[in-house]
């Protein structure tokens, strides 16, 4: 394991009201949460990913909080949580939140004073604008769902600022106060022992919101601020942010101060994620090495988080609209797969037809990019969508752990369970849960793990330099490699349907007696480079040589 943890760790994210109900209210929460983590430190999980823990009224999945100082009592104490971060440190677990402090509730109690009059201590914490700003109808996230950045508020007689919905107003990070609760809320959750956030909507936080500018400057100094403060408080603490951007801004998140990342360290990898999911669409690897290619280099100590799922839809706002339509067609053809104008609303494994092949062949390629991984719970048993739930709901449906009822969830009423658990078709628990895979060493369970503990050996894949080999591929293939202190990894996938044989021998003269670590299938040793055979969906990690010296 290198200096910094995060390169080498394996991100699991869940949110607790869905993973394991412990008192059968219907909700899941942190007591249950523990009683899973064997099941996470098994399937090599090292760091948690916890999406909002917060009070809130829950019109955006938690995504709109009322109080920072707490966990939402639905979920247990302030007490279960700090035993959270004990069981999970015993097990080599580390923690991290959801810091979503661009916006509040609309019943958080500081915008409840603010809008009720401009004496408010806290009118100054929101951005208001007296008169009708020019651009309220631009800059909405959720088109469709949303139809204004700018709402006027009749008791507070002025117009307030939400970059989300509008029952999300925007902090004002103008404002020295605001900065320093920031800071204070970091500071309390770090006390408490977590290792860090996933910053929600970095973009917006550091946006110096103009009315009437839909293009307002954004203040790239806060995060310097933040990640200096944080790294007083916890040294080895760690800001994973999202900001889905061009990819000429993303260099300024991570800083640079002497070469060195000086203000998040990680990032999402959006641009990749939307060509990975073009990339498998078209059976063709370019738009991935075109990915690997364009990503801007990273400072030191700077890292790319990647995905093929996350909480939210699929986003493929960076794609165009020919390779959006080519991935719709694919992967969500019906309307009702899709969302916002940009997205798909559906887990992985129905959208590849629920083909383990290719299931595999997606995760393994995944894995093995330059980056974090991070995995959303449920994707490892291959779980599936409920596409007559709402909006994003779709894909947050409970954990699927067992035949009995509510999947093993919760012992709750069904009709009190916090969403349903998908009980219909080739994805209902019946078919589709852990106790069924955990006894079964062909599932995708068990793939996963063998997956994940083969990642763990090769460090060179998230702390060395990840390469793509270029050199003529027979069509749907994409070779790599992996280099670092410890060794060098080659990695070969095939994303189109046709059997074949890849000619690596210029890489002969690296290779130390070669191996298979992780395959589709067993293809019977490396041998000589010049020839590795390679079936349709195939995948090869290949060891080709240790470093001696360490
Ligand atoms: C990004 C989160 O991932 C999403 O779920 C949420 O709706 C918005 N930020 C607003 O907080």
């Amino acid at each position: 394991m290198g200096d910094r943890w995060y390169s080498e760790a394996v991100v699991y994210c869940l949110d607790i009201d869905t993973f394991a109900d412990s008192d059968g209210d219907g909700v899941g929460d942190i007591r249950g949460l523990i009683g899973r983590l064997d099941y996470l430190a098994r399937l090599g999980v090292t760091c948690l990913w916890l999406h909002p823990i917060h009070p809130s009224p829950n019109k955006d999945d938690g995504y709109d909080v009322t109080d920072f100082y707490n966990v939402d009592p639905r979920f247990g104490t302030l007490g279960d949580f700090a035993e959270l971060l004990h069981q999970a440190q015993n097990r080599g677990i580390r923690v991290i939140i959801d810091l979503v402090v661009n916006h509040t509730s609309d019943e958080h109690p500081w915008f409840v004073s603010a809008r009720s009059s401009p004496d408010s201590p806290y009118r100054d914490w929101y951005v208001w604008s007296e008169h009708e700003p020019a651009d309220r109808h631009q800059g909405m996230v959720f088109p469709g769902e949303q139809h204004e950045t700018w709402t006027y508020d009749r008791s507070a007689k002025a117009w307030y600022y939400h970059r989300f919905y509008k029952y999300q107003p925007d902090l004002n990070m103008t404002n020295p106060q605001v900065r320093a609760e920031v800071k204070k809320i970091m500071s309390f959750w770090l006390q408490l022992g977590v290792a860090g956030f996933r910053m929600d909507a970095v973009p917006f936080i550091i946006e110096r919101t103009e009315p009437g500018n839909a293009n307002s400057p954004k203040d790239f100094e806060f995060l310097t601020e933040l990640r200096q403060h944080v790294q007083w408080r916890r040294g080895d603490a760690v800001l994973l942010a999202e900001a889905n951007v061009e990819p000429d801004e993303l260099p300024q998140f991570f800083g640079d101060a002497g070469g060195s990342a000086n203000r998040v360290h990680m990032l999402f990898d959006f641009m990749l994620n939307g060509r990975l999911m073009l990339a498998l669409a078209r059976q063709d690897p370019e738009p991935v090495v075109e990915a690997l290619r364009d990503t801007p280099a990273l400072p030191e100590g700077g890292q790319w988080a990647t995905f093929l799922r996350n909480h939210d839809e699929i986003d493929l706002s960076r794609l165009t609209a020919e390779q959006r339509n080519q991935v719709y067609e694919q992967f969500g053809p019906d309307e009702d797969m899709r969302i916002y104008d940009r997205g798909i609303r559906r887990r992985f494994a129905p959208m590849l037809g629920n083909d383990r092949r290719r299931i595999e062949l997606a995760y393994a390629l995944q894995f093995s990019l330059r980056g974090t991984p991070v995995l959303r719970y449920g994707e490892e048993i291959g779980m599936g969508e409920d596409l007559s739930l709402p909006g994003r709901e779709a894909i947050r449906t409970p954990m699927q752990w067992s035949y009995q009822p509510n999947a093993g969830f919760s012992d709750a009423d069904p009709e009190k369970l916090v969403r349903p658990v998908i009980d219909k078709g080739e994805f209902s628990y019946e078919k589709v849960n852990v106790t069924a895979q955990r006894s079964d060493r062909q599932s995708l369970l068990a793939w996963f793990e063998r997956m994940i503990g083969t990642l763990r050996e090769a460090p060179e894949i998230g702390s060395g330099s990840t390469t793509h080999i270029d050199v003529p591929m027979p069509p749907g293939v994409l070779a790599h490699r992996a280099d670092g202190p410890t060794g060098t990894m080659v990695f070969l996938h095939n994303l189109g349907t046709e059997d074949t044989m890849v000619d690596l021998s210029l890489l002969q003269p690296e290779a130390d007696l070669p191996i298979d670590t992780l395959a589709d299938r067993d293809y019977g040793g490396v041998g000589k480079l010049d020839a590795l055979k390679l079936s349709g969906y195939g995948y090869r990690w290949i060891r080709l040589c240790r470093n001696r010296t360490r």
